[in-house]
């Protein structure tokens, strides 16, 4: 198989990672936090240790602000429905993937709050716009770093700017950047980070994170309540971060999965793995430029992409098609359609069949690319 699906999950893993959770489903995979035994305690210290890592590529404030979370959904889902109150203006784009756009149109349709969605152009929202929607009753700005349908990255720094002078709340949907664009924490104004561990972070799915700043203590609600091991007699959620918003049982074999992905992550750097993958699309890039008969979805800026492209194919040919020919007769593996972000296809004007996806990941050759684009090739040679 020709895996050209990493912007839904990474595959394969570095080896350390697989090495690293075999060990510790061998050896400590006990319940983190709630007794008092070694190998409890071994759990607990892998926990701590995958926050300090986050906490070290990211720059965060501190290792209890990261919040283990189930995947970026989870994580989105603990920002938002923590945060949000009755009478908020949100301001979002219309790059965004269901993980936002869901729970805000649901809040927006309770009448719990009212929404702006700020248009992209070709793939990349303009800070100006962002500054443009801000009305004096804005309490969130909510985000993606990069679109997951186009790769195309946006310039949170800006806007991150802009947001806390005017006193809103900053979330950002890394899902398709943390590990492959730097992120500063420490320099940027971001109130909250939200990310999958299993994408560029090469963690085990059902792994994510959620940094939760400063700005946020006292305010930001448990959306998922539960068992936290400490403060039992407690009877509600203890206040104290992590365990204000990590109840239940943490995916601690996730995390040692997890912290050995960030390791490999650290060992690299983001930019190198983002070259590598933004080398391999201007392949695909040149070829589709010389075909004539495709296209390319967004603006096509390797300075400001990551490894995610999106081709739009000939008339006569589907992405569905497309998709399963790529995978019955070629043994490659791409995602077609919407990609769960229905609203930059329909201003894409690719809406309702979608694009053709593709994603290459850090073990992705040359040659895996190569064969790429002689499938679409010959695929499209038999229809047209
Ligand atoms: N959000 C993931 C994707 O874009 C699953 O494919």
């Amino acid at each position: 198989m020709i895996y050209l699906d990493n912007a839904a999950t990474s595959f394969p893993k570095p080896e350390p990672v697989y090495q690293a959770m075999d060990r510790f489903a061998r050896t400590s995979l006990a319940n983190p936090g709630r007794a008092g035994h070694r190998m409890a305690l071994a759990a607990e210290k892998m926990l701590d240790d995958t926050r300090h890592r986050l906490n070290q590529l990211f720059g965060g404030r501190a290792p209890e602000r990261w919040i283990l979370t189930h995947n970026c959904t989870d994580g989105l889902n603990l920002a938002l429905k923590g945060l949000i109150q009755h009478g908020d203006h949100v301001v979002t784009t219309d790059l965004e993937h269901n993980s936002v756009s869901r729970p805000l149109r649901a809040l927006e349709k309770t009448g719990v709050i009212s929404l702006t969605r700020v248009a992209s152009t070709q793939g990349y929202v303009d800070a100006e716009a962002i500054r443009a929607a801000l009305e004096p009753k804005t309490t969130l700005v909510v985000m993606t770093h990069a679109s997951n349908v186009l790769g195309t990255v946006q310039p949170i720094e800006t806007i991150a700017s802009l947001v806390r002078e005017a006193g809103a709340f900053f979330l950002v949907d890394a899902a398709q950047s943390a590990g492959v664009v730097p992120i500063n924490l420490d320099a940027t104004p971001i109130d909250l980070l939200a990310f999958p561990g299993h994408k560029s972070l090469y963690g085990p799915t059902g792994t994510g994170a959620l940094y939760v700043g400063p700005r946020t203590d006292g305010k930001i609600r448990p959306w998922r309540e539960g068992g936290t091991g400490g403060d039992s007699s407690s009877e509600t959620q203890p206040s104290l971060l992590p365990y204000l918003l990590e109840g239940g049982t943490p995916n601690v074999l996730g995390a040692s999965g997890l912290a050995a992905g960030i390791d490999w992550v650290m060992e690299r750097g983001p930019d190198v793995l983002r070259n590598h993958e933004v080398s391999l699309l201007q392949q695909v890039v040149d070829w589709a430029e010389r075909s004539e008969a495709w296209g390319i979805a967004g603006r096509w800026d390797p300075a400001t992409h990551v490894g995610a492209l999106s081709l739009v194919a000939p008339e006569g040919l589907t992405p569905q098609d497309l998709g399963s020919i790529l995978d019955v007769s070629f043994g490659i593996a791409v995602r077609p359609g919407l990609h769960c972000a229905p609203y930059i296809h329909r201003a894409l004007h690719t809406f309702p069949d979608g694009t053709l996806r593709l994603s290459p990941g850090p073990f992705t050759t040359s040659q895996q690319i190569d064969r790429f684009v002689e499938a679409l090739t010959e695929i499209t040679a038999g229809v047209l």
